[in-house]
C-alpha cells in the first residue's frame, strides 16, 4: 500500500466503526473526535437540519456556546448547494446521504495555523460520506422504532377501550336490572342486578391485573395457593357461559394435590385466558368438554393441564400462538390472552407447551415449581 493510500485505507476502517454505532448522539460525536485526529484544528462543529430545513447546532468540539454567526451563515449556503468548501482557516463538509444534504460539519483553524491541504480535504469528505450514511441509517432507524411504538400504543389503546367498553355494557346492564328490581320491588331483580354487578367489579379487577401482568416492572405477589378453590371458581365463574353453549366443563385437581406456592390471582387469570380460548373453539361440537387438570409432575413440579376437544389449530397458528396482538377472531379478540399466560408461567420460573392438531382438539401444559424461587 503507497503511503497515499493509507489515509483513504482509514478512513474505510473508521466508516465500519461509524456503522457499528447504534446511538445517533455517541456517532456524532465520535465523527468529530476522528475528523480532529486526521485533520488536526482548533474549532469544530457539526450542524443538522431541522425539518424547516435551518441547520441547528448538534455538537461543537471542543464545546462551545457562541457559533460565529459568520461562520453559522456559511454552513447555511453549504447546506443549500451541497458543495465541500476549503476557505481561509475553514473547511466545510456537506454531510450527504442518499442524495439529500441532511447537514454540515466545519473544521476551523486559528489565524497563524497553516491553511487545510488537498489531501485533508479529501479525508475530511471521505470521513463525513461514511459517517453519513451511518447516520441516516441510526436516524431512520430511529424513525422506524418511534412509528412502530406509535403503532403500538394504538394498538394497545384501542384494545384498552374494548375491553372497557365490554364491561361498561356488563355495568349497564346490572345497573339497569338493579333499578328495576328496586322500582318494582322485585326481589329476583334486584339479585340478579348486584350478582351481576360484582360480575363486573371482577371483570375490571381481573382486566387491570392483566394489564399490569404485562407490564416491565410487575411483581408476583406469593403466597400459599390453593389449587383446588381456584378451579372451583373458575368453574363456578364460567359456568353460565358453558352451560349456554352446551359445554362440560370438567376441572379437577388429582387426589393429595398439595398446597403449592404461586401468585393465585396471576394462576387463575392464566386459567381462565386457556378456558376462554377453549369455549371460543368449539363449533358446535358434539360432546364438547374442556378438562383441566393439576397434578404432581416431579419432587419440585406440578403441571397444569387444559385439554378441549375443539378445532385445534393449523401449524401456522400454532408457530405465532403467542406473539403479542396476534388473533384470529378478528374484533372479537385483542391477542394478548396467551401473552398473559406465558408471563404468568414465566414469571413462576415455569413454562407452558401446547399439543394440537386440527380438527382434534389442543391441549395446554403449564410446568410450575411447587415452591416460589425469586
Ligand atoms: N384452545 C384453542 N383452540 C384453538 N385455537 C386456539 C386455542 N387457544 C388459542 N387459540 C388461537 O390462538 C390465538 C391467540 O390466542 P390469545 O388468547 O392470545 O388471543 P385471542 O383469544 O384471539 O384474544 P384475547 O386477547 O381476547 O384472548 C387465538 O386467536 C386462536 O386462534
Ligand atoms: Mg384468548
Amino acid at each position: 500500500m503507497s503511503a497515499s493510500e493509507k489515509p483513504y485505507q482509514a478512513t474505510h476502517e473508521i466508516g465500519r466503526v461509524y456503522d457499528a454505532i447504534t446511538d445517533s448522539k455517541v456517532l456524532v460525536n465520535f465523527f468529530l473526535t476522528t475528523a480532529l485526529q486526521f485533520i488536526p484544528a482548533a474549532q469544530s462543529y457539526l450542524f443538522l437540519a431541522a425539518k424547516n430545513k435551518t441547520l441547528l447546532l448538534e455538537v461543537s468540539v471542543p464545546l462551545t456556546v457562541e457559533v460565529p454567526s459568520d461562520l453559522a451563515a456559511e454552513a447555511q449556503k453549504i447546506f443549500e448547494d451541497g458543495k465541500l468548501r476549503v476557505g481561509k482557516g475553514r473547511m466545510f463538509l456537506p454531510l450527504i446521504a442518499r442524495n439529500s444534504v441532511m447537514g454540515v460539519a466545519c473544521l476551523e483553524r486559528t489565524a497563524e495555523a497553516p491553511g487545510f491541504t488537498s489531501q485533508e480535504a479529501e479525508i475530511g469528505f471521505d470521513l463525513a460520506s461514511e459517517f453519513s450514511g451511518a447516520l441516516k441509517n441510526i436516524l431512520l432507524f430511529e424513525e422506524n422504532m418511534k412509528m412502530e411504538r406509535l403503532a403500538a400504543v394504538g394498538q394497545a389503546m384501542g384494545m384498552v377501550v374494548h375491553e372497557i367498553r365490554n364491561i361498561m355494557q356488563l355495568a349497564r346492564f346490572s345497573d339497569e336490572m338493579t333499578r328495576i328490581g328496586l322500582k318494582e320491588k322485585n326481589e329476583k331483580f334486584l339479585t340478579t342486578g348486584l350478582s351481576k354487578m360484582t360480575k363486573t367489579l371482577k371483570e375490571m379487577d381481573g382486566f387491570i391485573g392483566e394489564m399490569l401482568s404485562l407490564t416491565k416492572d410487575y411483581q408476583l405477589e406469593p403466597e400459599n395457593v390453593d389449587l383446588s378453590a381456584i378451579l372451583e371458581e373458575l368453574q363456578s365463574d364460567l359456568a353460565e357461559q358453558a352451560h349456554r353453549y352446551r359445554i362440560k366443563l370438567d376441572f379437577k385437581t388429582d387426589p393429595g394435590f398439595p398446597v403449592v406456592e404461586g401468585d393465585g390471582r396471576s394462576l387463575y387469570r392464566a386459567l381462565l385466558n386457556l378456558v376462554k380460548n377453549a369455549l371460543e373453539a368449539f363449533q358446535d361440537n358434539k360432546d364438547a368438554c374442556i378438562k383441566i387438570r393439576a397434578r404432581i409432575k416431579d419432587d419440585e413440579h406440578y403441571e397444569l393441564i387444559v385439554e378441549d376437544n375443539a378445532s385445534g389449530m393449523s401449524e401456522e397458528v400454532r408457530a405465532k400462538l403467542f406473539e403479542a396482538f396476534f388473533s384470529t377472531k378478528g374484533k372479537r379478540g385483542t391477542g394478548l390472552g396467551l401473552m398473559v399466560v406465558a408471563r404468568t408461567a414465566k414469571m413462576h420460573q415455569g413454562s407452558v407447551k401446547v399439543e394440537s392438531q386440527l380438527g382434534v382438539g389442543t391441549k395446554f401444559i403449564l410446568t410450575l415449581p411447587c415452591i416460589f424461587r425469586e
